[in-house]
């Protein structure tokens, strides 16, 4: 076996062509392999790096050996990834920490990061010979899974809390041809509800406890580490929800300082709004159990009360050193607007990246000269009504050059 699918808790290894996501004991699974085989591909990346083949282009698939091995004629890529790292004067001053980066994950073709997974996820949904996909969203996985599934020519479903998801988002689902679902109720009700609906109809689950979207979505992390030479910034700041990205950076270091990639793992620290902080609060205990709440922010892409992925996220802070703090909406809106106005944008779950940064700084957790990476996890277009909502002006006038002097040169 080159690959496998392994338990977190008990270690049992399963087929990795196998339909389960979960272990006999009830616990979450992930995809391993030999760690030689990073240590392997280094050599290989700058070459991927200036090629032009379809699987080099992506951003997920240059790893693909330590991603998912399966035939190119499976590989459902768009392609994604290879979004850019930014820095602003302006966000490191507001952020209070000089060596600030932001990797833009809404450079992706959907808007966000999820595509890294969703390229993974369907491309195993092709090899198990799935007809359908499903998940539950607070919309950015549903359109990254109907985009995904519109190329594979697979059928997709989508469970999305009625409501409670940005504008952008739907639009794109609906535009891929997914088959929506609105659901009355929260994201934590859709996700149990696509779960027991995947088992009963046979439809193949592709949110983040499905464990090949956490391997796509690992590679946001090797690209940093490229990016910076190999040199681990000291902290890598992380928008949290379902926990699926704190679960796969946990994992991407852990295999990066295994193969050599670099010689210490950087601390992660995981953002919540404070409206939906179950994984805040477990932390505030010592992980002593996990929560379950209402949820309920502004930043609807992080509006998760139930994380599927706690387990994994809890062993990853606390293998990382890492920490997990809680941002109130005002703090992420201004956040945003910083982010916006810096001319790089993103949807507000993202700026709870730099409004905890900005927290950390100031409570002495993340020191002035530390480096730190920031993950911007979605595109500004995704959620208009929150840019509109941050009461910009935009005047209306006459059609006339008089109208127009008027307004620019009059305050
Ligand atoms: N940022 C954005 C823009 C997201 O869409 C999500 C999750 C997160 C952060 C949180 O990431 O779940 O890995 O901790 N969105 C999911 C969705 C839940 O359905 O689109 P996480």
């Amino acid at each position: 076996m080159t690959e496998w699918l392994q338990c977190i808790a008990c270690s049992s290894k399963f087929d990795v062509a196998a339909v389960r996501y979960f272990c006999d004991c009830g616990a979450l699974l992930t995809v391993e392999r030999d760690v030689a085989v990073l240590r392997n591909l280094k050599a290989q990346l700058p070459a991927r790096n200036a090629s032009f083949a379809p699987l080099d282009q992506s951003g997920v698939w240059k790893f693909r050996e330590a991603v998912l091995s399966l035939d190119p004629k499976y590989v459902v890529t768009h392609p994604e990834g290879r979004t850019r790292l930014y820095s602003r004067p302006s966000l490191s001053a507001y952020g209070g920490v000089e060596n600030l980066r932001f990797k833009h994950e809404g450079e992706n073709p959907t808007g966000s990061f999820k595509d890294r997974g969703m390229t993974v996820a369907v491309s195993q949904a092709l090899r198990l010979g799935s007809k359908t996909v499903a998940c539950a969203s607070t919309g950015n996985t549903s359109a990254a899974l109907a985009a995904y599934a519109a190329q594979a020519g697979l059928r997709s479903v989508v469970f999305i809390p009625a409501g409670k998801i940005a504008a952008g988002k739907l639009a794109q689902a609906v535009g891929y041809g997914a088959e929506c679902l609105s659901i009355r109720g929260d994201f934590d009700e859709a996700m149990a509800l696509v779960q027991e609906s995947a088992k009963r109809l046979g439809m193949y689950l592709v949110n983040s406890l499905n464990p090949f979207r956490l391997e796509g979505q690992k590679t946001i992390i090797w690209e940093i580490l490229e990016e910076l030479a190999y040199v681990a910034p000291d902290w890598i700041v992380v928008p949290a929800g379902n926990l699926g990205n704190t679960s796969a950076f946990g994992k991407a270091l852990a295999e990066a300082h295994a193969a050599g990639w670099i010689d210490k793992v950087p601390r992660l620290a995981s953002v919540q709004a404070q409206g939906a902080n179950p994984f805040y609060r477990s932390f505030q205990e010592g992980f002593a159990k996990p929560h379950k709440i209402k949820a309920e922010t502004l930043a609807t892409a992080i509006r998760i009360g139930d994380p599927v992925n706690y387990e994994k996220a809890r062993r990853v802070i606390a293998k990382t050193k890492g920490t997990v703090t809680e941002v109130d909406d005002p703090a992420i809106m201004a956040a945003k607007a910083e982010i916006d106005r810096s001319g790089i944008g993103c949807e507000p779950a993202s700026a709870a990246s730099l409004a905890g940064v900005r927290r950390l700084v100031s409570e002495g957790t993340i020191k002035k000269t530390d480096a730190v990476v920031c993950i911007l996890t979605g595109h500004m277009l995704k959620d208009p009504d929150a840019v509109m909502a941050q009461g910009l002006k935009i005047r209306e006038i006459d059609a006339t050059m008089a109208a127009v002097e008027k307004a620019l040169t009059r305050p």
